[in-house]
Protein backbone atom coordinates (compact mmCIF):
# COMPACT_ATOMS: atom_id res chain seq x y z
CA UNK A 1 0.00 0.00 0.00
CA UNK A 2 1.51 3.56 -0.79
CA UNK A 3 1.96 5.69 1.98
CA UNK A 4 0.15 9.06 1.46
CA UNK A 5 2.17 11.99 1.89
CA UNK A 6 1.21 14.01 5.46
CA UNK A 7 0.96 17.38 3.41
CA UNK A 8 -2.20 16.16 0.74
CA UNK A 9 -5.37 15.07 1.85
CA UNK A 10 -5.98 10.82 2.04
CA UNK A 11 -7.99 9.62 -1.16
CA UNK A 12 -11.55 8.42 -0.12
CA UNK A 13 -14.08 7.03 -1.98
CA UNK A 14 -17.33 8.90 -2.99
CA UNK A 15 -19.13 7.57 0.23
CA UNK A 16 -16.10 9.25 2.47
CA UNK A 17 -14.02 5.98 3.10
CA UNK A 18 -10.13 5.85 2.98
CA UNK A 19 -9.32 4.34 -0.42
CA UNK A 20 -6.10 1.92 -0.35
CA UNK A 21 -4.46 2.61 -3.52
CA UNK A 22 -5.03 4.96 -6.36
CA UNK A 23 -3.28 3.42 -8.59
CA UNK A 24 -3.60 -0.55 -7.89
CA UNK A 25 -6.21 -2.61 -8.11
CA UNK A 26 -7.45 -5.52 -6.09
CA UNK A 27 -5.25 -8.88 -7.27
CA UNK A 28 -4.87 -12.39 -6.74
CA UNK A 29 -1.23 -12.53 -6.21
CA UNK A 30 0.38 -9.82 -8.28
CA UNK A 31 -0.05 -11.12 -11.93
CA UNK A 32 -4.11 -11.27 -11.04
CA UNK A 33 -6.95 -12.12 -11.92
CA UNK A 34 -8.91 -8.54 -10.69
CA UNK A 35 -11.49 -9.32 -7.90
CA UNK A 36 -15.13 -8.46 -7.76
CA UNK A 37 -14.50 -7.22 -4.85
CA UNK A 38 -12.74 -4.11 -5.76
CA UNK A 39 -15.44 -1.74 -5.19
CA UNK A 40 -12.96 1.23 -5.52
CA UNK A 41 -12.16 -0.31 -9.11
CA UNK A 42 -15.43 -0.35 -9.51
CA UNK A 43 -16.78 2.98 -8.77
CA UNK A 44 -13.88 4.80 -10.58
CA UNK A 45 -15.02 2.94 -13.82
CA UNK A 46 -18.48 3.39 -13.54
CA UNK A 47 -18.35 6.45 -12.47
CA UNK A 48 -16.27 8.11 -15.35
CA UNK A 49 -18.59 5.97 -17.69
CA UNK A 50 -21.16 8.41 -16.53
CA UNK A 51 -19.38 11.32 -16.66
CA UNK A 52 -20.72 13.10 -19.57
CA UNK A 53 -24.37 14.63 -19.79
CA UNK A 54 -25.72 15.07 -22.98
CA UNK A 55 -24.25 17.94 -24.97
CA UNK A 56 -26.40 21.04 -25.68
CA UNK A 57 -27.92 20.17 -29.59
CA UNK A 58 -27.21 23.76 -30.19
CA UNK A 59 -24.65 25.95 -28.60
CA UNK A 60 -22.87 23.18 -27.71
CA UNK A 61 -19.60 25.05 -27.26
CA UNK A 62 -19.31 28.04 -24.89
CA UNK A 63 -17.63 29.88 -22.09
CA UNK A 64 -19.21 31.79 -18.93
CA UNK A 65 -18.39 33.44 -15.97
CA UNK A 66 -20.44 35.12 -13.21
CA UNK A 67 -20.70 39.05 -12.65
CA UNK A 68 -22.92 41.72 -11.40
CA UNK A 69 -25.40 43.96 -12.95
CA UNK A 70 -25.84 47.34 -12.12
CA UNK A 71 -29.08 50.29 -12.81
CA UNK A 72 -27.53 53.45 -14.24
CA UNK A 73 -30.70 54.89 -15.37
CA UNK A 74 -33.76 55.33 -13.75
CA UNK A 75 -36.28 53.25 -16.47
CA UNK A 76 -38.65 52.56 -13.63
CA UNK A 77 -42.05 54.68 -16.18
CA UNK A 78 -41.04 51.38 -18.10
CA UNK A 79 -41.09 48.14 -16.07
CA UNK A 80 -41.64 47.39 -12.32
CA UNK A 81 -38.93 45.13 -12.52
CA UNK A 82 -37.05 44.58 -9.64
CA UNK A 83 -33.75 44.14 -11.13
CA UNK A 84 -34.35 47.55 -13.29
CA UNK A 85 -35.21 49.90 -10.69
CA UNK A 86 -33.00 52.51 -9.70
CA UNK A 87 -29.21 52.04 -7.42
CA UNK A 88 -30.16 48.11 -7.85
CA UNK A 89 -27.22 45.86 -8.22
CA UNK A 90 -27.80 42.23 -9.06
CA UNK A 91 -25.94 38.95 -9.09
CA UNK A 92 -25.39 37.17 -12.86
CA UNK A 93 -24.07 34.58 -14.56
CA UNK A 94 -23.12 34.79 -18.36
CA UNK A 95 -22.73 32.06 -21.19
CA UNK A 96 -21.14 33.30 -25.07
CA UNK A 97 -21.22 30.10 -27.47
CA UNK A 98 -21.08 29.15 -31.02
CA UNK A 99 -24.60 27.65 -32.62
CA UNK A 100 -24.04 24.59 -34.74
CA UNK A 101 -20.75 23.66 -33.98
CA UNK A 102 -20.02 20.42 -31.33
CA UNK A 103 -18.55 20.65 -27.45
CA UNK A 104 -15.30 20.41 -29.52
CA UNK A 105 -15.56 22.46 -32.32
CA UNK A 106 -13.25 25.75 -32.97
CA UNK A 107 -14.67 28.80 -31.44
CA UNK A 108 -13.88 31.01 -34.88
CA UNK A 109 -15.90 29.52 -36.93
CA UNK A 110 -18.62 31.48 -38.61
CA UNK A 111 -21.48 31.32 -37.09
CA UNK A 112 -23.86 33.46 -34.77
CA UNK A 113 -22.75 33.89 -31.14
CA UNK A 114 -25.20 32.50 -28.10
CA UNK A 115 -25.55 35.44 -25.59
CA UNK A 116 -27.08 34.13 -22.29
CA UNK A 117 -27.77 35.95 -18.96
CA UNK A 118 -29.13 34.92 -16.04
CA UNK A 119 -29.62 37.53 -13.12
CA UNK A 120 -30.14 36.35 -9.58
CA UNK A 121 -33.44 38.56 -8.76
CA UNK A 122 -35.15 39.14 -5.81
CA UNK A 123 -38.18 37.79 -7.58
CA UNK A 124 -36.45 34.74 -9.01
CA UNK A 125 -34.47 34.15 -11.70
CA UNK A 126 -34.58 36.45 -14.81
CA UNK A 127 -33.23 35.06 -18.21
CA UNK A 128 -32.30 36.93 -21.56
CA UNK A 129 -31.56 34.29 -23.64
CA UNK A 130 -30.48 36.28 -26.93
CA UNK A 131 -27.30 36.14 -29.64
CA UNK A 132 -25.07 38.97 -30.48
CA UNK A 133 -27.39 39.33 -33.70
CA UNK A 134 -30.43 41.63 -33.22
CA UNK A 135 -32.34 39.07 -35.56
CA UNK A 136 -32.85 35.49 -36.48
CA UNK A 137 -32.71 33.31 -39.80
CA UNK A 138 -36.70 32.13 -38.76
CA UNK A 139 -40.02 33.74 -38.16
CA UNK A 140 -41.90 30.31 -36.89
CA UNK A 141 -40.30 27.88 -34.60
CA UNK A 142 -41.87 25.31 -37.26
CA UNK A 143 -38.98 25.86 -39.06
CA UNK A 144 -36.36 25.99 -36.19
CA UNK A 145 -35.96 22.23 -36.14
CA UNK A 146 -35.31 22.01 -39.95
CA UNK A 147 -33.19 24.95 -40.24
CA UNK A 148 -30.54 23.86 -37.46
CA UNK A 149 -30.67 20.51 -39.38
CA UNK A 150 -29.57 21.92 -42.26
CA UNK A 151 -26.50 24.02 -40.41
CA UNK A 152 -25.40 20.67 -38.74
CA UNK A 153 -23.53 17.50 -39.69
CA UNK A 154 -25.35 15.59 -43.14
CA UNK A 155 -26.57 12.27 -42.10
CA UNK A 156 -24.42 10.36 -45.12
CA UNK A 157 -21.47 12.30 -45.09
CA UNK A 158 -21.27 13.15 -41.45
CA UNK A 159 -20.10 16.43 -43.11
CA UNK A 160 -20.88 20.34 -42.52
CA UNK A 161 -22.72 20.53 -45.83
CA UNK A 162 -22.97 24.38 -47.56
CA UNK A 163 -25.20 23.53 -50.07
CA UNK A 164 -27.63 22.25 -47.20
CA UNK A 165 -27.29 25.54 -45.55
CA UNK A 166 -27.95 27.24 -49.01
CA UNK A 167 -30.82 25.52 -49.95
CA UNK A 168 -32.93 25.73 -46.67
CA UNK A 169 -31.63 29.67 -46.80
CA UNK A 170 -32.54 30.31 -50.26
CA UNK A 171 -35.61 28.44 -49.50
CA UNK A 172 -36.43 30.37 -46.61
CA UNK A 173 -35.83 34.34 -48.28
CA UNK A 174 -37.12 35.24 -44.00
CA UNK A 175 -33.69 34.34 -43.52
CA UNK A 176 -31.61 37.08 -45.85
CA UNK A 177 -31.35 40.27 -42.81
CA UNK A 178 -29.08 37.59 -40.86
CA UNK A 179 -27.49 35.71 -43.65
CA UNK A 180 -26.05 38.98 -44.55
CA UNK A 181 -25.23 39.89 -40.81
CA UNK A 182 -23.55 36.54 -40.07
CA UNK A 183 -21.24 36.76 -43.34
CA UNK A 184 -19.94 40.05 -42.54
CA UNK A 185 -17.65 41.53 -40.26
CA UNK A 186 -19.80 40.63 -37.20
CA UNK A 187 -19.96 36.80 -38.37
CA UNK A 188 -16.60 35.96 -36.54
CA UNK A 189 -15.94 38.40 -33.85
CA UNK A 190 -12.37 39.00 -32.40
CA UNK A 191 -13.24 37.45 -29.07
CA UNK A 192 -16.13 37.39 -26.82
CA UNK A 193 -15.64 40.23 -24.92
CA UNK A 194 -15.91 42.10 -28.03
CA UNK A 195 -19.22 41.74 -29.27
CA UNK A 196 -22.88 42.79 -28.47
CA UNK A 197 -26.08 40.73 -27.53
CA UNK A 198 -29.35 41.10 -28.26
CA UNK A 199 -32.51 40.23 -26.68
CA UNK A 200 -33.19 39.73 -30.99
CA UNK A 201 -37.34 39.06 -29.66
CA UNK A 202 -39.48 42.13 -28.28
CA UNK A 203 -40.67 41.43 -24.74
CA UNK A 204 -43.46 43.48 -22.79
CA UNK A 205 -42.02 45.82 -20.03
CA UNK A 206 -45.11 46.74 -17.64
CA UNK A 207 -44.69 49.50 -14.63
CA UNK A 208 -45.90 50.23 -11.80
CA UNK A 209 -49.09 51.58 -12.72
CA UNK A 210 -49.95 48.45 -14.95
CA UNK A 211 -49.11 50.58 -18.14
CA UNK A 212 -47.27 47.85 -21.09
CA UNK A 213 -44.56 48.83 -23.69
CA UNK A 214 -42.88 46.71 -26.12
CA UNK A 215 -38.95 46.77 -25.92
CA UNK A 216 -35.77 44.90 -27.44
CA UNK A 217 -32.37 44.75 -25.39
CA UNK A 218 -29.09 46.13 -26.91
CA UNK A 219 -26.21 44.97 -24.86
CA UNK A 220 -22.97 46.87 -26.40
CA UNK A 221 -19.81 45.82 -25.43
CA UNK A 222 -17.64 48.38 -23.42
CA UNK A 223 -14.38 46.60 -25.27
CA UNK A 224 -15.86 48.12 -28.85
CA UNK A 225 -16.83 45.89 -31.43
CA UNK A 226 -14.15 44.05 -33.03
CA UNK A 227 -13.72 40.69 -35.62
CA UNK A 228 -11.42 38.44 -37.37
CA UNK A 229 -11.41 38.43 -40.80
CA UNK A 230 -12.23 34.86 -42.57
CA UNK A 231 -8.07 34.17 -43.11
CA UNK A 232 -7.56 34.64 -39.25
CA UNK A 233 -10.30 32.78 -37.85
CA UNK A 234 -9.11 30.05 -40.00
CA UNK A 235 -5.59 29.94 -38.92
CA UNK A 236 -6.63 30.40 -35.61
CA UNK A 237 -9.19 27.73 -35.83
CA UNK A 238 -6.29 25.70 -36.15
CA UNK A 239 -3.85 26.76 -33.62
CA UNK A 240 -6.38 27.15 -30.96
CA UNK A 241 -9.51 26.22 -30.80
CA UNK A 242 -10.61 27.07 -27.79
CA UNK A 243 -9.30 30.85 -28.59
CA UNK A 244 -12.37 32.68 -27.32
CA UNK A 245 -12.89 30.40 -23.95
CA UNK A 246 -9.57 31.58 -23.24
CA UNK A 247 -9.16 34.85 -23.85
CA UNK A 248 -12.39 35.30 -21.67
CA UNK A 249 -11.02 33.02 -18.75
CA UNK A 250 -7.39 34.33 -18.99
CA UNK A 251 -9.04 38.24 -18.80
CA UNK A 252 -11.25 37.67 -16.44
CA UNK A 253 -8.10 36.28 -14.33
CA UNK A 254 -6.13 39.18 -15.00
CA UNK A 255 -8.54 41.67 -13.38
CA UNK A 256 -10.04 42.51 -17.22
CA UNK A 257 -13.75 42.45 -16.36
CA UNK A 258 -15.48 43.06 -19.03
CA UNK A 259 -18.64 44.78 -19.48
CA UNK A 260 -20.95 45.83 -21.45
CA UNK A 261 -23.75 48.66 -21.39
CA UNK A 262 -27.15 47.50 -21.32
CA UNK A 263 -29.77 49.32 -23.18
CA UNK A 264 -33.16 49.04 -24.40
CA UNK A 265 -36.05 50.19 -27.32
CA UNK A 266 -39.00 51.17 -26.12
CA UNK A 267 -42.22 50.77 -28.55
CA UNK A 268 -45.58 52.59 -26.97
CA UNK A 269 -48.14 49.81 -26.73
CA UNK A 270 -50.24 51.16 -28.94
CA UNK A 271 -47.65 51.89 -32.06
CA UNK A 272 -47.43 47.94 -32.50
CA UNK A 273 -50.99 47.29 -35.38
CA UNK A 274 -49.54 50.58 -37.44
CA UNK A 275 -46.14 50.42 -37.28
CA UNK A 276 -44.39 50.42 -40.41
CA UNK A 277 -42.49 46.96 -39.76
CA UNK A 278 -43.48 44.15 -37.70
CA UNK A 279 -42.56 44.61 -34.46
CA UNK A 280 -42.68 41.61 -33.39
CA UNK A 281 -41.05 39.76 -36.81
CA UNK A 282 -37.52 38.46 -35.63
CA UNK A 283 -36.10 38.88 -38.63
CA UNK A 284 -36.75 42.87 -38.52
CA UNK A 285 -34.86 45.47 -36.32
CA UNK A 286 -36.32 48.67 -35.44
CA UNK A 287 -34.36 51.71 -37.20
CA UNK A 288 -32.84 53.21 -34.13
CA UNK A 289 -34.24 56.25 -35.52
CA UNK A 290 -37.46 55.17 -34.98
CA UNK A 291 -36.83 53.99 -31.54
CA UNK A 292 -33.38 55.37 -29.99
CA UNK A 293 -31.96 53.43 -27.40
CA UNK A 294 -32.68 54.14 -23.98
CA UNK A 295 -29.78 53.14 -21.17
CA UNK A 296 -30.47 51.09 -17.97
CA UNK A 297 -27.14 49.66 -16.67
CA UNK A 298 -23.82 47.79 -16.95
CA UNK A 299 -23.41 44.55 -16.45
CA UNK A 300 -19.64 43.17 -15.58
CA UNK A 301 -18.41 39.90 -15.49
CA UNK A 302 -15.63 39.10 -12.99
CA UNK A 303 -15.66 35.77 -11.31
CA UNK A 304 -14.20 32.47 -13.17
CA UNK A 305 -16.51 29.15 -12.49
CA UNK A 306 -14.44 27.74 -10.06
CA UNK A 307 -15.31 24.35 -12.25
CA UNK A 308 -16.93 24.92 -15.46
CA UNK A 309 -18.70 21.49 -16.04
CA UNK A 310 -20.60 22.37 -12.70
CA UNK A 311 -21.22 25.94 -13.19
CA UNK A 312 -21.56 26.60 -17.26
CA UNK A 313 -22.06 22.97 -18.59
CA UNK A 314 -25.44 22.34 -15.85
CA UNK A 315 -26.08 25.78 -16.45
CA UNK A 316 -29.63 26.16 -17.72
CA UNK A 317 -30.49 28.95 -19.79
CA UNK A 318 -34.62 29.64 -20.49
CA UNK A 319 -36.51 32.14 -22.28
CA UNK A 320 -39.53 31.47 -19.81
CA UNK A 321 -37.69 32.74 -16.65
CA UNK A 322 -39.50 36.23 -16.59
CA UNK A 323 -40.63 38.10 -13.37
CA UNK A 324 -42.53 40.43 -12.74
CA UNK A 325 -42.63 43.81 -14.41
CA UNK A 326 -41.25 41.21 -17.73
CA UNK A 327 -43.25 39.66 -19.82
CA UNK A 328 -43.30 38.04 -23.72
CA UNK A 329 -44.64 39.52 -26.99
CA UNK A 330 -46.35 37.79 -29.62
CA UNK A 331 -43.19 36.71 -31.01
CA UNK A 332 -44.72 33.41 -32.61
CA UNK A 333 -40.39 32.17 -32.38
CA UNK A 334 -40.19 33.69 -28.24
CA UNK A 335 -43.48 31.57 -27.77
CA UNK A 336 -41.78 28.59 -29.16
CA UNK A 337 -38.93 29.01 -27.13
CA UNK A 338 -40.36 29.03 -23.82
CA UNK A 339 -41.73 25.16 -23.97
CA UNK A 340 -38.22 24.09 -25.40
CA UNK A 341 -35.73 25.11 -23.08
CA UNK A 342 -37.23 23.52 -19.90
CA UNK A 343 -38.11 20.53 -21.57
CA UNK A 344 -34.85 20.10 -23.09
CA UNK A 345 -32.86 20.81 -19.80
CA UNK A 346 -35.36 18.08 -18.41
CA UNK A 347 -33.88 15.49 -20.76
CA UNK A 348 -30.21 16.84 -20.81
CA UNK A 349 -29.86 17.40 -17.07
CA UNK A 350 -32.65 16.22 -15.18
CA UNK A 351 -35.92 17.22 -13.77
CA UNK A 352 -34.45 18.96 -10.78
CA UNK A 353 -31.62 20.74 -13.09
CA UNK A 354 -33.05 24.09 -11.22
CA UNK A 355 -31.55 23.16 -7.76
CA UNK A 356 -27.91 22.65 -9.52
CA UNK A 357 -25.50 25.76 -8.55
CA UNK A 358 -25.89 28.08 -11.72
CA UNK A 359 -29.60 27.57 -11.92
CA UNK A 360 -30.80 27.47 -8.25
CA UNK A 361 -32.45 30.97 -7.37
CA UNK A 362 -30.69 33.40 -4.68
CA UNK A 363 -34.46 34.32 -3.67
CA UNK A 364 -36.81 32.32 -1.54
CA UNK A 365 -38.41 29.37 -3.73
CA UNK A 366 -41.87 28.27 -2.37
CA UNK A 367 -42.73 25.96 -5.25
CA UNK A 368 -45.05 22.83 -5.08
CA UNK A 369 -42.47 20.81 -7.00
CA UNK A 370 -41.30 17.64 -5.40
CA UNK A 371 -39.20 14.04 -5.72
CA UNK A 372 -37.83 13.24 -8.78
CA UNK A 373 -34.17 11.75 -9.88
CA UNK A 374 -31.18 13.47 -7.94
CA UNK A 375 -33.01 15.84 -6.10
CA UNK A 376 -31.38 17.55 -3.54
CA UNK A 377 -33.72 20.29 -1.40
CA UNK A 378 -36.28 18.66 0.28
CA UNK A 379 -39.82 19.73 -0.96
CA UNK A 380 -40.65 23.89 0.06
CA UNK A 381 -43.62 22.79 2.13
CA UNK A 382 -44.82 19.93 4.12
CA UNK A 383 -48.24 19.36 2.27
CA UNK A 384 -47.35 19.26 -1.46
CA UNK A 385 -51.12 20.47 -3.04
CA UNK A 386 -52.46 24.05 -2.96
CA UNK A 387 -54.80 25.04 -2.25
CA UNK A 388 -54.44 24.03 1.32
CA UNK A 389 -55.30 25.39 4.69
CA UNK A 390 -51.86 24.10 6.87
CA UNK A 391 -50.11 27.87 5.84
CA UNK A 392 -48.88 26.52 1.96
CA UNK A 393 -47.92 28.69 0.03
CA UNK A 394 -50.48 30.97 -2.18
CA UNK A 395 -50.26 32.88 -5.51
CA UNK A 396 -49.78 36.86 -4.79
CA UNK A 397 -51.50 37.94 -7.58
CA UNK A 398 -52.36 41.18 -6.06
CA UNK A 399 -48.35 41.67 -4.75
CA UNK A 400 -47.21 41.15 -8.45
CA UNK A 401 -49.61 41.59 -10.90
CA UNK A 402 -51.65 39.93 -13.21
CA UNK A 403 -50.78 38.18 -16.21
CA UNK A 404 -48.02 40.26 -19.05
CA UNK A 405 -50.45 39.67 -21.59
CA UNK A 406 -52.39 40.94 -24.64
CA UNK A 407 -56.10 41.00 -26.43
CA UNK A 408 -56.76 38.21 -28.86
CA UNK A 409 -59.15 36.86 -30.81
CA UNK A 410 -59.52 35.27 -33.71
CA UNK A 411 -60.20 31.92 -36.59
CA UNK A 412 -57.25 29.22 -35.82
CA UNK A 413 -54.95 29.20 -39.00
CA UNK A 414 -51.41 28.08 -40.11
CA UNK A 415 -50.39 31.66 -41.80
CA UNK A 416 -47.54 33.71 -41.87
CA UNK A 417 -47.83 37.05 -39.89
CA UNK A 418 -50.23 39.50 -41.17
CA UNK A 419 -48.04 42.36 -43.38
CA UNK A 420 -47.18 45.58 -42.15
CA UNK A 421 -46.63 48.41 -44.51
CA UNK A 422 -42.80 48.14 -45.36
CA UNK A 423 -42.61 44.23 -44.54
CA UNK A 424 -40.35 42.19 -47.06
CA UNK A 425 -37.57 40.25 -46.49
CA UNK A 426 -34.80 42.00 -48.57
CA UNK A 427 -35.40 46.07 -47.53
CA UNK A 428 -33.50 45.85 -44.19
CA UNK A 429 -30.51 43.34 -45.30
CA UNK A 430 -30.32 46.02 -48.55
CA UNK A 431 -30.34 49.02 -45.58
CA UNK A 432 -27.84 47.18 -44.11
CA UNK A 433 -25.18 46.35 -47.11
CA UNK A 434 -25.90 49.81 -48.77
CA UNK A 435 -25.75 52.38 -45.43
CA UNK A 436 -24.14 50.69 -43.09
CA UNK A 437 -21.57 48.67 -44.24
CA UNK A 438 -18.50 50.95 -45.81
CA UNK A 439 -16.19 49.86 -48.81
CA UNK A 440 -14.21 47.72 -47.21
CA UNK A 441 -16.75 46.00 -45.11
CA UNK A 442 -18.68 45.47 -48.75
CA UNK A 443 -15.49 44.40 -50.26
CA UNK A 444 -15.21 41.32 -46.96
CA UNK A 445 -18.53 40.38 -47.60
CA UNK A 446 -18.39 39.43 -50.96
CA UNK A 447 -15.31 37.66 -50.65
CA UNK A 448 -16.80 35.76 -47.16
CA UNK A 449 -20.01 34.63 -49.39
CA UNK A 450 -17.76 33.72 -52.81
CA UNK A 451 -15.55 31.62 -50.65
CA UNK A 452 -18.64 30.15 -48.77
CA UNK A 453 -20.80 29.23 -51.79
CA UNK A 454 -17.84 27.53 -53.93
CA UNK A 455 -16.83 25.38 -50.86
CA UNK A 456 -19.78 22.92 -52.31
CA UNK A 457 -22.91 24.76 -53.01
CA UNK A 458 -24.42 23.02 -56.88
CA UNK A 459 -26.80 23.78 -59.26
CA UNK A 460 -29.42 24.64 -58.88
CA UNK A 461 -29.47 26.18 -55.47
CA UNK A 462 -26.18 28.15 -56.49
CA UNK A 463 -28.48 29.81 -58.77
CA UNK A 464 -30.60 30.57 -56.09
CA UNK A 465 -28.29 32.00 -53.98
CA UNK A 466 -26.96 33.98 -56.51
CA UNK A 467 -30.51 35.53 -56.78
CA UNK A 468 -31.34 35.79 -53.41
CA UNK A 469 -27.96 38.13 -52.90
CA UNK A 470 -29.32 40.23 -56.07
CA UNK A 471 -32.33 40.70 -54.10
CA UNK A 472 -30.44 42.12 -51.55
CA UNK A 473 -28.64 44.35 -53.26
CA UNK A 474 -27.72 44.13 -57.07
CA UNK A 475 -24.66 44.90 -56.98
CA UNK A 476 -23.22 42.92 -54.05
CA UNK A 477 -25.47 40.19 -56.35
CA UNK A 478 -23.83 40.76 -59.35
CA UNK A 479 -20.13 41.20 -57.71
CA UNK A 480 -20.65 37.50 -56.00
CA UNK A 481 -21.91 36.25 -59.23
CA UNK A 482 -19.04 36.92 -61.28
CA UNK A 483 -16.69 35.73 -58.48
CA UNK A 484 -18.68 32.35 -58.27
CA UNK A 485 -18.79 32.36 -62.22
CA UNK A 486 -15.47 33.26 -62.89
CA UNK A 487 -16.90 35.29 -65.66
P1 LIG B 1 -28.32 52.94 -37.81
O1 LIG B 1 -27.33 53.57 -38.71
O2 LIG B 1 -28.85 53.73 -36.65
O3 LIG B 1 -27.74 51.60 -37.20
C1 LIG B 1 -26.93 50.75 -37.91
C2 LIG B 1 -26.39 49.75 -36.92
O4 LIG B 1 -25.76 48.71 -37.64
C3 LIG B 1 -25.28 50.23 -36.02
O5 LIG B 1 -25.78 50.95 -34.95
C4 LIG B 1 -24.64 48.94 -35.59
O6 LIG B 1 -25.36 48.32 -34.53
C5 LIG B 1 -24.90 48.04 -36.77
N1 LIG B 1 -23.71 47.67 -37.52
C6 LIG B 1 -22.62 48.38 -37.82
N2 LIG B 1 -21.76 47.63 -38.52
C7 LIG B 1 -22.34 46.43 -38.68
C8 LIG B 1 -21.94 45.25 -39.33
N3 LIG B 1 -20.78 45.13 -39.96
N4 LIG B 1 -22.79 44.21 -39.30
C9 LIG B 1 -23.96 44.29 -38.66
N5 LIG B 1 -24.38 45.39 -38.05
C10 LIG B 1 -23.58 46.45 -38.06
O7 LIG B 1 -29.46 52.44 -38.74
P2 LIG B 1 -30.84 51.69 -38.48
O8 LIG B 1 -31.16 51.50 -37.04
O9 LIG B 1 -31.81 52.37 -39.33
O10 LIG B 1 -30.50 50.26 -39.09
C11 LIG B 1 -30.05 50.13 -40.43
C12 LIG B 1 -29.65 48.71 -40.63
O11 LIG B 1 -28.61 48.41 -39.69
C13 LIG B 1 -30.77 47.72 -40.31
O12 LIG B 1 -31.54 47.45 -41.44
C14 LIG B 1 -30.01 46.53 -39.83
O13 LIG B 1 -29.65 45.73 -40.95
C15 LIG B 1 -28.73 47.09 -39.22
N6 LIG B 1 -28.76 47.07 -37.75
C16 LIG B 1 -29.74 47.73 -37.07
C17 LIG B 1 -29.87 47.58 -35.71
C18 LIG B 1 -31.04 48.16 -34.99
O14 LIG B 1 -31.40 47.61 -33.95
N7 LIG B 1 -31.61 49.23 -35.47
C19 LIG B 1 -28.89 46.77 -34.94
C20 LIG B 1 -27.83 46.22 -35.74
C21 LIG B 1 -27.82 46.32 -37.10
P3 LIG B 1 -24.97 48.44 -33.02
O15 LIG B 1 -25.12 49.90 -32.71
O16 LIG B 1 -25.99 47.62 -32.34
O17 LIG B 1 -23.58 47.95 -32.89
C1 LIG C 1 -29.85 27.06 -26.78
C2 LIG C 1 -34.02 25.84 -28.88
C3 LIG C 1 -34.19 30.15 -31.05
C4 LIG C 1 -30.53 31.61 -28.29
C5 LIG C 1 -30.92 26.34 -27.22
C6 LIG C 1 -31.21 24.97 -26.87
C7 LIG C 1 -32.38 24.64 -27.44
C8 LIG C 1 -32.84 25.78 -28.17
C9 LIG C 1 -33.11 23.31 -27.34
C10 LIG C 1 -30.32 24.10 -25.98
C11 LIG C 1 -30.50 24.53 -24.54
C12 LIG C 1 -29.72 23.69 -23.57
O1 LIG C 1 -29.52 22.50 -23.82
O2 LIG C 1 -29.31 24.25 -22.52
C13 LIG C 1 -34.45 26.92 -29.63
C14 LIG C 1 -35.70 26.98 -30.35
C15 LIG C 1 -35.73 28.19 -30.99
C16 LIG C 1 -34.50 28.88 -30.62
C17 LIG C 1 -36.74 25.88 -30.38
C18 LIG C 1 -36.78 28.79 -31.88
C19 LIG C 1 -38.01 28.39 -31.93
C20 LIG C 1 -33.24 30.94 -30.47
C21 LIG C 1 -33.11 32.36 -30.67
C22 LIG C 1 -32.08 32.76 -29.87
C23 LIG C 1 -31.56 31.60 -29.19
C24 LIG C 1 -34.00 33.19 -31.56
C25 LIG C 1 -31.54 34.14 -29.66
C26 LIG C 1 -32.28 35.23 -29.76
C27 LIG C 1 -30.03 30.49 -27.66
C28 LIG C 1 -28.88 30.52 -26.78
C29 LIG C 1 -28.68 29.21 -26.35
C30 LIG C 1 -29.71 28.40 -26.98
C31 LIG C 1 -28.06 31.73 -26.40
C32 LIG C 1 -27.57 28.72 -25.44
C33 LIG C 1 -27.96 28.93 -23.99
C34 LIG C 1 -26.80 28.56 -23.10
O3 LIG C 1 -25.79 29.27 -23.14
O4 LIG C 1 -26.91 27.56 -22.38
N1 LIG C 1 -31.94 26.79 -28.05
N2 LIG C 1 -33.76 28.08 -29.81
N3 LIG C 1 -32.28 30.51 -29.58
N4 LIG C 1 -30.51 29.21 -27.75
FE1 LIG C 1 -32.12 28.65 -28.76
Amino acid sequence: MTQAPQSVPYTTTNAGIPVESDEHSLTVGPDGPILLQDHYLIEKMAQFNRERVPERVVHAKGSGAYGTFEVTNDVSQFTKAALFQPGRRTEMLARFSTVAGELGSPDTWRDPRGFALKFYTEHGNYDLVGNNTPVFFVRDPQKFQDFIRSQKRHPVTGLRDNDMQWDFWTLSPESAHMVTWLMGDRGVPKTYRHMNGYSSHTYMWINGGGEKFWVKYHIKTDQGVDFLTQADADRLAGEDADVHRRDLYEAIERGEHPSWTVHVQVMPFDDAPDYRFNPFDLTKVWPHGDYPLIEVGRMTLDKNPEDYFVHIEQAAFEPSNMVPGIGPSPDKMLLGRLFSYPDTHRYRIGPNYAQLPPNRPRSQVNSYAKDGPMRYEPADTARPYAPNSYGGPAAAVAQFGDIAGWQTAGEMVREAYRLHSEDDDFGQPGTMVRHVLDDAARDRLVSNVTGHLKAGVTRPVLDRALQYWRNIDKEIGDRIAHNVNGA
